[in-house]
């Protein structure tokens, strides 16, 4: 049964509204005031919390803001007389999910009621459907669809033991976040996370980076450093594009590895230390082994317990709640209040094959976000590349089973349908490559040709393009876009 606290100092109203309630399969408990209403909170377990806002001793704000620090997923609705409204819009920003005007109608009260707990339910499974694994730094790692559900399951699994992991996927593909979620989801979270990109530091400094060096070790070693090795001593060490590790350096790695101790650079001294090692590579290792740039005994070290991120292109279920995390980010960061993606600017994004992966979906949505002006994500914000990509030609075309151009054919009818403008120039001369015997290719060429030539002519402007080059408008765009051309830049 659902448990709700009524908050008031009027008795003759907590008992109807208990009354109400009751009569709809609520268990009710009274309280006669803030701090009684805080205090039974905190000894209890409540669905729902109904508050006044004007009591004697804690008021109904106050007595929110403790409630809500306690548990925030209670949901707290304020009863309030109509003079306090203005105290009911602000609890509502300090987490109340509405309020309620006295007199109160009990069919009103019902209502909210009903809908403010099914609506807890629903955020309640959503996230349970939706894990997020929320990292420290603020960064969400959203995974809906069940590749990535599996892998957070996973990720649960392996952040309690000490075992070494090695993540393995394409760039863009979350490797980074996969680390930091195994880190702060176990028992090291609170100690440190340590990153060393193996492909960004010099080989001479490298030894330095990992175990550190004496004063005077060598040129240039004027102070005493502490090695990364130890400075993640009871945490974790990230070694980030591991696959970058010259064979040198590979030996000395699997030394500290199996022996967790290491000697400093110039020191006689050996460092023992507790890390756990969490590596990553986008470099297919397996090939490398078979050329000799890595170590099989390195890999082999690593590889006890391998994570592989699908690329974004086989979770494309993961498109959607990905775009809305950014979309909110963003919102956050550029002061704006779009509201979401237009239908066929999603389709785009869903059509595309993300060789960039996440970081290119983040990349696509923060470029809309600077172009765009209006409530929502539209089709003309998003780049040309993901414009063109959109527009290839589905099965149908690729089979053969359909000409592409029938549209374009039908209306351009004649040759001699090019109307310029008095004055105007038309910048179609070019060879045809018949080095390659390729219709399809010669054709997308001159295309392009055309289009950029007619826009030139009639100064971008989309109506007079189409009107004059005799192109039905809804083609001349959907080709603009498959070709990347930007009518903007002729005008
Ligand atoms: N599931 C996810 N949820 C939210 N953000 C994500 C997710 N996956 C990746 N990102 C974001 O995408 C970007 C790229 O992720 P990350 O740096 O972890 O990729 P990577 O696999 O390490 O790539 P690289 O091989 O290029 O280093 C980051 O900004 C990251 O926060
Ligand atoms: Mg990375």
């Amino acid at each position: 049964m659902l448990r709700v606290l009524v908050v008031d100092d009027d008795a003759d109203l907590r008992l109807s509204v208990a009354t109400a309630l009751s009569e709809n399969h609520y268990a009710v408990d009274q309280a006669k005031d803030g701090e009684e209403g805080v205090n039974r909170v905190r000894a209890g377990r409540y669905d729902l919390v109904l508050l006044d806002v004007n009591m004697p001793r804690m008021t109904g704000l106050e007595a929110l803001k403790e409630i809500k620090a306690h548990d925030p997923s209670i949901i707290v609705i304020i009863l309030t007389a109509f003079s306090n409204i203005r105290d009911a819009v602000e609890a509502t920003k300090e987490g109340a999910y509405n309020y309620l005007e006295k007199p109160i109608k009990a069919e009103n009260l019902v209502y909210l009621v009903d809908k403010a707990l099914r609506a807890r339910h629903m955020i309640r499974n959503m996230t349970l459907s939706a894990p997020v694994f929320k990292l420290p730094n603020g960064t969400d790692f959203i995974g809906q669809s069940t590749e990535m559900k599996r892998i957070f399951g996973v990720i649960d699994k392996l952040s309690r033991v000490d075992t070494a992991v090695l993540i393995r996927g394409e760039s863009g593909t979350g490797k980074e976040l996969v680390a930091q979620a195994l880190h702060f989801n176990g028992p090291r979270k609170d100690n440190r996370f340590v990153t060393i990109n193996c492909s960004a530091i010099p080989e001479t400094l490298i030894e330095s980076e990992f175990f550190g060096h004496e004063k005077g070790a060598f040129t240039g070693a004027d102070s005493r450093k502490i090695g990364k090795f130890q400075y993640a001593d009871g945490g974790t060490l990230f070694l980030d594009e591991i696959g970058d590790v010259s064979p040198a350096m590979q030996v000395k790695l699997l030394r500290a590895l199996q022996e967790k101790k290491f000697t400093p650079i110039g020191s006689n001294r050996e460092v023992e230390v507790n890390v756990r090692i969490v590596a990553a590579t986008n470099r297919n290792l397996e090939e490398m082994i078979r050329k000799g740039e890595f170590r099989e005994d390195l890999f082999y070290r690593l590889n006890v317990l391998p994570i592989q991120l699908p690329p974004l292109r086989e979770r494309k279920n993961d498109i959607e709640a990905l775009s809305r995390y950014f979309i909110d980010k963003f919102n956050q960061q550029y002061s704006k209040t779009i509201s979401g993606l237009a239908p066929a600017a999603m389709e785009l994004l869903q059509q595309h094959s993300w060789p960039g992966n996440i970081r290119e979906l983040e990349n696509v949505i923060e470029h809309a976000f600077v172009i765009e002006n209006s409530a929502q994500l539209t089709v003309a914000s998003l780049p040309d590349s993901l414009a063109g990509h959109a527009a290839r030609p589905g099965l149908a075309t690729r089979l053969g089973l359909e000409d592409e151009d029938e549209e374009l054919d039908a209306a351009a009818g004649a040759e001699d349908a090019i109307a310029l403008p008095v004055g105007g120039t038309a910048d179609l001369g070019f060879t045809l490559d018949f080095g390659r015997l390729d219709f399809q290719a010669n054709k997308e060429e001159f295309e392009r040709r055309f289009l950029i030539s007619a826009l030139k002519a009639f100064k971008g402007r989309i109506n007079q393009t189409a009107l004059h080059a005799n192109i039905p408008k809804k083609t001349l765009l959907r080709k603009l876009q498959k070709y990347g051309i930007s009518a903007r830049d002729y005008n």
